[in-house]
């Protein structure tokens, strides 16, 4: 994979005109883009369509999580976009994520597990359930993700390299939580710059604010990728 595949800016903007100015703004310096919930509530899957007639790979980022028949229904709906990428949470179950995989079948789309949200440190996981740490929950799901048949996970770099030591080179790990030197870490809890991620074993990164609030997004969509090439 080359760098310019690894790098997917996350276009978390929460009007539609505003992500159309920034994704503008990227045209050339990356070629993936990734729509989450504050992008997707309010421009639909006819932006998504849209962006992908334009040539751009999007990455829808839904984190699904229902019983089985409605997540494999918005699996099913997300994949006849033509998205590159989409997600599922590890957390709704084998059943859920088999019956996930079932309904991409054919469609060229990947489907990633959600393991536990890069906001997340120990301490808040523990409020949620039983204690636990992010690595062994992160691995826990990994596992899980894998053996259902997921395309592969999204996790936190840090627990990058002990997801890749259970998973075979195939397998997606796609990690948020990436800061380069210097950057305002903002609402993430577990973060590494973009060369550790890559190094220990993620194979692409979504890098957020970073990029989308510089005052100019390609030059430092471009300092990343030449730190991804740097650490591949
Ligand atoms: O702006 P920032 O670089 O923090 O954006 C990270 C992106 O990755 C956001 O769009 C967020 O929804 C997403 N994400 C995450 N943690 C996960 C899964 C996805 O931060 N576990």
């Amino acid at each position: 994979m080359t760098p310019r595949e690894r790098l997917i800016v996350a276009i978390d903007e929460p009007d539609v005109a505003a992500a159309r100015a920034l994704i503008a703004r990227l045209e050339g310096a990356v070629d993936r883009v990734k729509v989450g919930m504050t992008l997707y509530y309010r421009a639909g899957p006819s932006f998504v369509r849209e962006l992908v007639s334009e040539g751009w790979n999007v990455f829808v980022d839904l984190k699904c999580h229902d019983i089985p028949h409605q997540v494999a229904g918005a699996v099913g709906g997300l994949a006849e976009l033509g998205a590159e990428l989409i997600t599922v949470h590890v957390a709704g179950g084998r059943q859920m994520l088999e019956e996930s995989v079932r309904a991409a079948e054919g469609s060229g789309t990947k489907i990633l597990g959600i393991t536990a949200l890069t906001s997340l440190d120990a301490q808040s996981l523990s409020e949620i359930g039983p204690p636990t740490t992010p690595e062994a929950l992160v691995a826990t799901r990994a596992s899980l993700a894998y053996d259902a048949g997921l395309d592969g996970v999204v996790s936190s770099p840090l627990e990058a390299a002990s997801v890749r030591a259970r998973v075979g080179a195939a397998f997606e790990i796609v990690t948020p939580g990436v800061r380069p030197h210097g950057s305002s870490t903002d609402d993430q809890r577990r973060i590494a710059t973009p060369g550790d991620a890559i190094s220990w074993g993620a194979s692409r990164l979504v890098v957020g604010r970073p990029i989308t609030r510089a005052e100019d997004p390609a030059t430092v969509a471009a300092e990343i990728l030449g730190e991804i090439e740097a650490a591949l």
